[in-house]
């Protein structure tokens, strides 16, 4: 495939991809209106963010530079460079936007090309996942090279914190990831162990590019609170991911964590409400004739409505981590967000 058939990401198709239907909860107080508003507010940074992550994933070595661009072109809800624009937007950030936009992507992108190895995924933004087409080693490498540069630009953009913390949340990926594999096929993890792995895996960066902005300032305490704030919307929108695991149109197969026996929380769900899910998964994986019907059966238990009940409860609480937060429409933008990324999943 040519990689640079790829359609470049206009922005607005960003902003129309991400447009739902509605969303639930209370109404915001500075009529900042609905995510629709914000993506479209937040337009122009986005903008300028793309143009940006396009230049970032150049080398000089043109192996790299088309796999950073065949991901980065792909698409992408761009949700880590919106948290990141928002919380810089609240801590009054007055630097390189676009840089700070783009270091949490840059880290998600080289964490996807990393992941759909591990996970011997085919699909990724609705397109064969890089690996199947540059193979694993040219994949896994451009992946570190992402990393790194993710790492070089929080120290231009966002200054000594922001690396650190940045570090941290990056070790936190490695392992998490590493939990998750560990434990494939034991289906006897506790929720705890779970939560445990998605707060690492996922929530942990998403944490990151909330607070980047008030690492970046020296705004401490805005950064516990943005800190909070991501962590647990982060943990809210792996258990959605892992609901849309059972969904179509995705970009991603459906029930790739059933046939690898990942236990997640609409898996849970599912089986206390249909018992001998847990026997008969735990026995041996399923083959791919019958996953299907596997997720056919998980969907109709009702487990999918419980997992998003839970992941609401933890956007809830989230929200609640904001108050500290000076007043503004960066801060209610930022609300509407938090809860979009459960919404989406209705
Ligand atoms: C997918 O993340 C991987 C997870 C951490 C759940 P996103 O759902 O943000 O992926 P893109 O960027 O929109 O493709
Ligand atoms: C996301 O994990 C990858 C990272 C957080 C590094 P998943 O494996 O659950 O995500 P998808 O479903 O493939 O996007
Ligand atoms: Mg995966
Ligand atoms: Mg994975």
């Amino acid at each position: 495939m040519d990689p640079e058939a790829a359609p470049g990401v206009d922005p607005g198709v960003v902003v129309r991809r991400l447009a739902p239907d509605g969303l639930a909860g209370p109404t915001p107080r500075v009529g900042v209106g609905g995510p629709d508003e914000v993506f479209v507010r937040l337009a122009p940074r986005l903008r300028e963010g793309e143009a940006r992550l396009r230049s970032l994933v150049g080398s000089e070595v043109d192996v790299v530079a088309a796999i950073g661009r065949y991901l980065a072109s792909a698409g992408g809800k761009r949700l880590r460079p919106m948290l990141t624009a928002l919380g810089a937007g609240v801590v009054g950030f007055r630097g390189d936007w676009s840089g700070l936009m783009c270091v949490a992507e840059l880290i998600h992108l080289g964490s996807l090309l990393h992941d759909d190895v591990v996970d011997g995924a085919d699909l990724r933004r609705g397109r064969p996942a890089a690996h199947t087409v540059y193979g694993n080693a040219a994949t896994i490498l451009t992946g570190d090279f992402c990393l790194a540069r993710a790492v070089l630009l929080a120290g231009e953009a966002g200054g000594h914190r922001a690396v650190v913390e940045l570090a941290r949340a990056v070790t936190a990926m490695a392992e998490g990831e590493v939990l998750q594999l560990q434990r494939a096929g034991n289906l006897h993890t506790s929720l705890d162990a779970y939560l445990e792995m998605i707060d690492k895996k996922s929530a942990a960066l998403i944490a990151w590019a909330s607070a980047a902005g008030a690492y970046a300032t020296g705004d401490d305490a805005a950064a516990v609170a943005l800190e909070r704030f991501g962590r647990g919307v982060g943990v809210a929108f792996q258990i959605t991911d892992d609901v849309l695991d059972y969904a179509e149109g995705t970009g991603k197969a459906p029930g790739a964590d059933l046939r690898e026996r990942k236990l997640t929380l609409p898996l849970v769900h599912a089986m206390v409400r249909v018992p001998s899910l847990r026997a008969r998964l735990s026995e041996r994986a399923p083959t791919e004739a019958e996953v299907p019907a596997l997720v056919d059966e998980v969907r109709r238990s009702g487990a999918l409505d419980a997992a998003l009940a839970d992941a609401r409860q933890r956007v809830a609480d989230a929200l609640a981590c904001l108050e500290v937060l000076p007043d503004g429409v960066d801060r209610d933008s930022l609300a509407v967000l938090g809860r979009y990324l459960v919404e989406r999943a209705r």
